[in-house]
């Protein structure tokens, strides 16, 4: 089975990189299951009702947040029914939604789970290796996928290291900054972070002058996300489901600046 997980998407520009990459990203890799977070989908902060349909509209099996789940509150209207959606376990508010997804798939039970980082991190409720351990074993299945929401590349290296006989692929989302450290750790594929898919030139997918503003003349901004050339960060990886073990994972980046 061939995963295609696509990190961070952030705003228009995110939405729009993805609809016009993604037939190319087919044809090339042919990918089995498609996997986005959408945590910054909605103008940088959080979902809402009509980009989910668009992101599952375009083939997202499931759709992974962060901590900006509740950022927009149009997501209270929907998130109890959108199968698709899923939020990290461990972070307040607990108790609406869920965090876990199981898909069937060739007659194994594929599992994506949303787990998020407590370094660095607000509103955390638990830790992630208890909140791991739980969602475990109230969602069994033959392949687990984790999209582990943090900030510290040092917990996401503890958390693989401590789940990877459990798990076939852990990837990072949130940094917004794809690590060049993929690889398989013992039948566990791996990245620190995923990357994002928004405005290229940005800082992390924010308008650069208004961040200038806010943070070297302390100038009161609003939230805006920045505008121009698209960048598509995400990673293909490649499981085989009766061994229970990743054999592939592969980064790809598509910029402005590497267009020629
Ligand atoms: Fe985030």
């Amino acid at each position: 089975m061939r995963v295609l997980f696509v990190g961070d998407i952030v705003g228009r520009p995110g939405r729009m990189m993805l609809e016009s990459s993604l037939p190319a990203l087919r044809e090339e890799y042919g990918y089995d299951l498609m996997i986005v977070n959408g945590e910054n989908a909605a103008h940088g902060k959080g979902i809402t009702r009509k980009i989910y349909d668009f992101l599952v509209d375009l083939g997202a099996d499931c759709i992974t947040l962060g901590n900006h789940a509740f950022s927009k509150d149009n997501i209270l209207t929907f998130i109890d029914s959108a199968e698709r959606l899923i939020r990290p376990a461990n972070m307040e508010p607990v108790g609406i939604g869920r965090s876990a997804r199981i898909i069937q798939w060739q007659g194994y039970s594929i599992g994506v789970f949303n787990i998020y980082g407590s370094v660095f991190m607000d509103q955390v409720s638990e830790s992630p290796f208890t909140a791991f351990e739980r969602l475990m074993k109230e969602n069994p299945c033959d392949i687990r996928i984790v999209d582990f929401h943090g900030e510290a590349s040092g917990e996401k290296y503890l958390f693989m290291e401590y789940f990877k006989d459990k798990c076939q692929l852990i990837a990072g989302t949130h940094t917004h900054v794809q690590t060049a450290d993929e690889a398989i750790h013992e039948g566990c594929a791996f990245i620190c972070d995923i990357g994002m898919t928004g405005p290229y030139h940005s800082i992390i997918g924010r308008d650069i002058d208004e961040l200038i503003a806010s943070n070297v003349r302390l100038e009161p901004t609003r939230y805006t996300v920045a505008e121009g050339e698209g960048m598509l960060s995400a990673i293909i990886c490649d499981i085989d489901l009766s061994k229970k073990e990743a054999t592939a994972i592969r980064r790809i980046q598509i910029r402005p600046d590497l267009n020629g």
